[in-house]
C-alpha cells in the first residue's frame, strides 16, 4: 500500500529521531560530554534556547547545568564555561604553547604584530593623550554652550560618540571631525551602525548552526557584503588615499610625527601585507575600539547619575588630588584610585563584551573532566564570572569601593580569572592600553565640570540592558542633565 505523503514524512521524522537518539547514545559511550538540555534532531537545543544567546540566558542555563554545559545549536556544539578555573583552561596559553582552544595561525600573528607599534604601546598613549584631553575639554565646552544641558537635559551619548571617533581617528589618520553634523562623520557612523546591526542579527548564526540553511541566507549575506564594500571604499577614498597624498607632499616627508596608517602603509610597502589587509586593519579598529569604549563611558555616566553619593565622592577625590581648576590629564589617573575603581566597577557590572570572543578547538579536547568534540565553539561567560555571588560580595551592587577593599589586588588586565573585561591570554584585547586612559580622562572631566543628574521629574535614569552575543549596552540612550560647576 502506498502511504500518503504526510504519513511518509512523519515516518521519516520518527526514523530520523530514533537514529539520532541511537547515534547520540552510542557517542555517549565513548565521549563524556558536558551536561546540557536534551537536544532534538536537526535543531538540537536551538528551539529551547532560542535566538538570544546573551549572557543572562547563558547564566540561567549555568545555574541549571553547572559551570560547563553543552548546547547543541543545530549541528554545532556550543560549550559554555562559567567558572574561573575552566576559563583559565580555555584562555590560558599554558607555557605559551597550548593553543587547543585558540584557532589562529600565521596570518593572525602577523596582523597583531603589525598593529602593535602603531596602536598598542605606551608611546602611542603619550603621543595622543593631549588629543584625548582636548576632545574631552571640547565636549565640556559644547555641553556648557547648550542651554538645554542644565535644564531639561541632553542625550550626552551623541556628543560622546563624536569624541570617541575623534580619539580613534586621530590615532589612525591624524584626523578629527569638527561637529556632529560633519558629513563624513555622519556617513561613517551610519555605515558602522549598519554593520553592527547586521552582526548582531541572529541570521549570522543560522548558516553556522545548520549548514543546509546556508542557501537561504543569500539575501542576508549579500547585504553584509554590500555594506562591507561600501565601508571599505569609504575608508580607502576618504582616509587612506588622502593620507597617502599628504605623505607624498614635502611637509610630511620632512618628518612630522607618524600616525598609525603611516606605519601600516610602511608594512605594505615592505610587502608584509597587501592593500586589503590595510583596509581590514582600519575596519577592525572601527569595530573593536569605538563602540566598546563608548558603551563603557555611557554606562559609567549612567551609574554615576543613579549613585549621586559615588559621583560626589569621585568629584571630591578629583578636587582634592588635582586642586581647584586643574583639569585631569592622563598622568593624573595614576594618583586617582577612586576614579580607577569607578571604571573597574563599571567594566565589571556592565561588561561591554560579556561572552568575550568565541574560541574553537580544531581537535577533540578535554576540558574539566569532559570531552569536547573537535570544532566546538567555546564561550566564556565572563559577565557571570564577575557577577557570581559565589565569588563576589553583593555583585549586583554598583560599589567601586570593592576594588579598594576586598578586591584591591584585582586589575582589568586579567590577573584574576573572575574578572576578564578585556579577556586574557594571546587573544585578549590589545586596546586596553588605550581604553583605560580614554575612560579615565573622559569620565574624570565630566565629573569635574558638571553635576550629572537625571532629567526633571525622574529620580533615576533607566539602565535596562540590551545584551547580545557580542555586546552589552544600555537599552535607551539616556537624557542627562549636566549642571556646570563654578570653580
Ligand atoms: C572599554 C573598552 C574595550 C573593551 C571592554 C574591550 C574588550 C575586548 C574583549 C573582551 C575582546 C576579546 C578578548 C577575548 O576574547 O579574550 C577584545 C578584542 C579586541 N579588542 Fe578590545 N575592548 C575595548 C576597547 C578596545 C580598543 C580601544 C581597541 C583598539 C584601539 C580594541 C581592540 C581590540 C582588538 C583588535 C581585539 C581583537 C584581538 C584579537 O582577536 O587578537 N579594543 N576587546
Amino acid at each position: 500500500m502506498d502511504l500518503p505523503f504526510l504519513e511518509k514524512t512523519l515516518l521519516g521524522l520518527v526514523l530520523a529521531t530514533i537514529a539520532a537518539i541511537v547515534v547520540s547514545k552510542l557517542r555517549c559511550k565513548c565521549f563524556k560530554l558536558p551536561p546540557g538540555p536534551v537536544p532534538v534532531p536537526v535543531f538540537g537545543n536551538w528551539l529551547q534556547v532560542g535566538d538570544d544567546l546573551n549572557h543572562c540566558n547563558l547564566t540561567d542555563l549555568a545555574k541549571k547545568f553547572g559551570d560547563i554545559f553543552l548546547l547543541r545549536m543545530g549541528q554545532r556544539n556550543l560549550v559554555v564555561v562559567s567558572s574561573p578555573e575552566l576559563a583559565k583552561e580555555v584562555l590560558h596559553t599554558q607555557g605559551g604553547q597550548d593553543m587547543v582552544f585558540t584557532v589562529y595561525g600565521e596570518h593572525w600573528r602577523k596582523m597583531r604584530r603589525i598593529m602593535t607599534v602603531p596602536f598598542f604601546t605606551n608611546k602611542v598613549v603619550q603621543q595622543y593623550r593631549q588629543g584625548w584631553e582636548f576632545e574631552a575639554a571640547s565636549v565640556v565646552e559644547d555641553v556648557k554652550k547648550n542651554p538645554e544641558s542644565a535644564t531639561n537635559g541632553i542625550v550626552l551619548r551623541r556628543r560622546l560618540q563624536l569624541l570617541m571617533y575623534n580619539n580613534m581617528y586621530r590615532i589612525m589618520f591624524d584626523r578629527r571631525f569638527e561637529s556632529e553634523e560633519d558629513h563624513l562623520f555622519v556617513k561613517l557612523k551610519a555605515l558602522n551602525g549598519e554593520r553592527s546591526r547586521l552582526a548582531q542579527s541572529f541570521e549570522y548564526n543560522y548558516g553556522d548552526f545548520i549548514p543546509v540553511l546556508r542557501p537561504f541566507l543569500r539575501g542576508y549575506l549579500r547585504i553584509c557584503k554590500e555594506v562591507k564594500d561600501r565601508r571599505l571604499q569609504l575608508f580607502k577614498d576618504y582616509f587612506v588615499d588622502e593620507r597617502k597624498k599628504l605623505a607624498s607632499t614635502k611637509s610630511m616627508s620632512n618628518g612630522g610625527p607618524k600616525c598609525a596608517i603611516d606605519h601600516i602603509l610602511d608594512a605594505q610597502h615592505k610587502g608584509e601585507i597587501n592593500e586589503d589587509n590595510v583596509l581590514y586593519i582600519v575596519e577592525n579598529i572601527n569595530v573593536a575600539a569605538i563602540e566598546t569604549t563608548l558603551w563603557s563611558i555611557e554606562w559609567a555616566i549612567a551609574e554615576l547619575v543613579n549613585h549621586p553619593e559615588i559621583q560626589k565622592k569621585l568629584r571630591n577625590e578629583l578636587d582634592t588630588v588635582l586642586g581647584p581648576g586643574h583639569q585631569i590629564t592622563e598622568p593624573d589617573i595614576h594618583n586617582l584610585p577612586y576614579l580607577q575603581a569607578v571604571i573597574k566597577e563599571t567594566l565589571r557590572l556592565r561588561m561591554a563584551i560579556p561572552l568575550l570572543v568565541p574560541h574553537m578547538n580544531l581537535h577533540d579536547a578535554k576540558l574539566g573532566s569532559y570531552d569536547i568534540p573537535a570544532e566546538s565553539k567555546i564561550l566564556v561567560n565572563a559577565w557571570w564570572l564577575a557577577n557570581n555571588p559565589a565569588h563576589w560580595k553583593n555583585p549586583e551592587e554598583f560599589r567601586p569601593e570593592r576594588f579598594l577593599e576586598e578586591e584591591s589586588k584585582v586589575e582589568a588586565n586579567g590577573n584574576d580569572f573572575r574578572y576578564l573585561p578585556f579577556g586574557v591570554g594571546r587573544r585578549s584585547c590589545p586596546g586596553i592600553i588605550l581604553a583605560l586612559p580614554i575612560l579615565g580622562i573622559t569620565v574624570g572631566r565630566l565629573v569635574q565640570n558638571f553635576e550629572l543628574l537625571p532629567p526633571p521629574g525622574q529620580s533615576k535614569i533607566d539602565t535596562s540592558e540590551k545584551g547580545g552575543q557580542f555586546s552589552l549596552h544600555i537599552l535607551k540612550h539616556s537624557t542627562i542633565v549636566a549642571k556646570p560647576r563654578s570653580f
